[in-house]
Order: C-alpha cells, then sequence, then structure tokens
C-alpha cells in the first residue's frame, strides 16, 4: 500500500515536473519568436504601416496595408495578426508554415512577390514554430486590406514542398550568418543583382538594386569585402551601419532596409553576419538595374 501511494507521489511529481517544462519551453518559443521577428527576420518591415513621417505607427504592429508599388505589381502587404475575419487568426499552424515557408495560402493560391520566399524556404523547423508561435499571442487588429494586383504571371508555386530544415550550428560563425542573412533576414534579397531570370547569387552582395519610395530612390549598397565595398571597414562600423543605418562616413542611410527591427539584433548573431559579410567572394558593385 505505501508502494503504492509512493509510486503514486512519484507519479504527480513526474506530472508537474512536465508540465513545468511544457510551459518553460512554450514561454522559450515565443521568446524566440519575439527576438526573431523584432530583429533579423523583421516581418513588421513589410506588415507593419509606417506613417507620414516613416515610423511604424503604434498599435497596429502586423495589421498590413503598406503597398509596394512597381511596374508589374502592386503588391499589398495582408493583416497577419490574429483577427479571425481580416487577418490569419482563423489559420491553422500548419497552414501558416506553409504560407512563410512555401508561399501557398490555405486555399492553394499562391503568394506573390515582394515576399522573399526564395529565401523563407531555408528557414529552419523550430525557428518558423517560434515565429508563428509570436504571430498567434501579437494583439489582433481589424483591418481588411485589398488584394494585390499582379500583371505578371505568377509562378504555380515557388517549388517543391519544404520538407524538414535545421538551422546550421553557431560553430561555425560565417555559416551561422549565411543563415541569418539568407533564409532568416533576406539581407541577399535586397543586396543581390537582379537578372531577368532572377538574383544573380553568383554576385551574392554586389547591391545595386534601386529601391523606390517616399524617400525618393536608395540603391542597394555593394555589402561585399570589396573596395567598393565593405572592404576596410571595421567590425563596429559594419554592425553601426545594420543596426543604426549609420555608413561608415556618417551619412545616413534610406529606407527600406529594416533598422527599426535590426537594431534589436543582438551581439552573437551581429558577429556571425559580419564574419559572413567578410567571408563572401569581393565583387565590384553591380550597376542599378
Ligand atoms: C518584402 C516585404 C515582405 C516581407 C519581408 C514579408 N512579407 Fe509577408 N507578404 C508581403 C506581401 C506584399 C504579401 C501579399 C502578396 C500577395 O498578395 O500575393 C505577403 C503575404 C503574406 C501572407 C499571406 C497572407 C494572406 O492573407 O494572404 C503571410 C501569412 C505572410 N505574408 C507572412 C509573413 C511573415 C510571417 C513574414 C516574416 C517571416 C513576412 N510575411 C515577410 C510582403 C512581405
Ligand atoms: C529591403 C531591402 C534591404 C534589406 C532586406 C537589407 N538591406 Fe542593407 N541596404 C539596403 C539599401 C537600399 C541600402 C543603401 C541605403 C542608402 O544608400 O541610403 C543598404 C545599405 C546597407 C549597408 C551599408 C553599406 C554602406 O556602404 O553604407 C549595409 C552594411 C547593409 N545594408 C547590410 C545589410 C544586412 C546585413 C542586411 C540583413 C540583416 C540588410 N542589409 C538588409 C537595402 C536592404
Amino acid at each position: 500500500m505505501r508502494a503504492f501511494r509512493r509510486a503514486l507521489v512519484h507519479a504527480s511529481i513526474l506530472a508537474a515536473l512536465t508540465i513545468a517544462a511544457t510551459a518553460a519551453r512554450a514561454e522559450t518559443l515565443v521568446e524566440r519568436g519575439r527576438y526573431l521577428m523584432n530583429s533579423v527576420v523583421a516581418c513588421g518591415n513589410c506588415h507593419t504601416p509606417r506613417g507620414p513621417d516613416g515610423a511604424l505607427v503604434a498599435g497596429r504592429e502586423l495589421a498590413g496595408g503598406m503597398e509596394f508599388a512597381e511596374e508589374p505589381f502592386t503588391a499589398r502587404a495582408p493583416n497577419i495578426t490574429p483577427d479571425r475575419e481580416t487577418g490569419i487568426g482563423a489559420w491553422t499552424d500548419a497552414q501558416l508554415a506553409r504560407a512563410i515557408r512555401e508561399g501557398v495560402r490555405p486555399d492553394g493560391t499562391v503568394i506573390g512577390p515582394p515576399m522573399p520566399f526564395q529565401f523563407y524556404r531555408g528557414i529552419a523547423d523550430a525557428d518558423l514554430r517560434a515565429i508563428i508561435a509570436y504571430l498567434r499571442q501579437v494583439p489582433p487588429v481589424r483591418n481588411a486590406v485589398a488584394r494585390s494586383e499582379y500583371r505578371m504571371p505568377l509562378p504555380p508555386n515557388w517549388g517543391p514542398p519544404v520538407g524538414r530544415v535545421r538551422a546550421p550550428s553557431r560553430d561555425n560563425a560565417a555559416r551561422y550568418g549565411a543563415y541569418l542573412a539568407g533564409p532568416l533576414g533576406h539581407c541577399m534579397d535586397c543586396h543581390t543583382p537582379l537578372t531577368p531570370t532572377g538574383r544573380d547569387m553568383t554576385r551574392a552582395g554586389a547591391g545595386g538594386q534601386p529601391f523606390n519610395g517616399p524617400w525618393g530612390v536608395s540603391v542597394a549598397r555593394n555589402i561585399t569585402p570589396h573596395d567598393t565595398g565593405l572592404r576596410g571597414w571595421s567590425d563596429a562600423e559594419i554592425a553601426r551601419a545594420i543596426r543604426e543605418g549609420v555608413s561608415r562616413d556618417g551619412s545616413r542611410l534610406k529606407p527600406p532596409m529594416g533598422f527599426d527591427f535590426y537594431r534589436n539584433i543582438s551581439p552573437r548573431d551581429m558577429r556571425a553576419l559580419v564574419a559572413y559579410l567578410r567571408s563572401l567572394p569581393p565583387q565590384p558593385l553591380a550597376s542599378a538595374r
């Protein structure tokens, strides 16, 4: 009888421990998501509206509405808060995962540019779960956003279904930095020259893409270790450009790079980003398209 009672006590302690461990794990997931979303991943750089002064609108995190007017499309960032009618509140985790990594909505339609699917396909499973956990706890905002218009054919898909993806180990800083600058941060989406057939990844980081907006035009700079790029810059100068939007000569960098988010990139992730940029083959600055 005593043995039985002891077993019961044991079982309940075990159960309590399991619940505590699960709670701790859940918290870690949201915390990881919060860090990613408010630093290098920066979905809000497209999905959170900005006011006329260019500042993110308070209380409307991820509520959508920003317009991307280009020749082939007028795209509008949808509301990705958990509002059930105008946001993604009714989507399952699996549906969200598929939308973010594969660019397919629950109704089977393909999500168009400029959402960077070539890069998001490489988001690791654990980080994808963290991002989704974060999305679930953002305050829901009611905001119906008009559909995008594409004056170009969208591909039937962005590639075959994505299987399991693991993040590279942090032991190799440059390799982890490549994961930060590619799948997570899509730095290379803006900083790699575009050709009629897509991004020329043999010239990753060579810059040259123009970006039009209320700021006029800005041209993505060369972030390879070339004379026309970051050669000769100190680690601190590179970190300041990324976090604060201040170039080596002290001049202010223009949007659309997400400095509001990048300012929160951790020292460890910044070291990895810098190690990766320094590992790139030096490339001359690409001419603007
Ligand atoms: C460069 C800008 C940009 C970035 C960065 C971006 N998105 Fe998007 N996203 C868009 C646009 C524009 C659309 C709408 C495209 C369309 O209408 O087909 C979209 C569509 C979506 C959709 C589909 C919503 C719907 O109702 O159809 C989801 C979900 C989504 N984004 C989530 C995310 C998440 C999560 C991130 C960060 C990991 C992210 N986006 C980063 C621009 C962006
Ligand atoms: C949405 C497009 C976009 C994304 C994403 C982006 N950048 Fe940029 N970046 C730019 C543009 C455009 C400029 C130049 C702005 C200017 O000339 O005022 C720039 C400037 C820079 C500079 C300054 C170089 C110099 O000579 O002053 C660095 C360094 C840089 N980016 C690194 C990064 C890194 C690292 C990431 C990812 C964490 C990133 N960028 C993401 C568009 C982008």
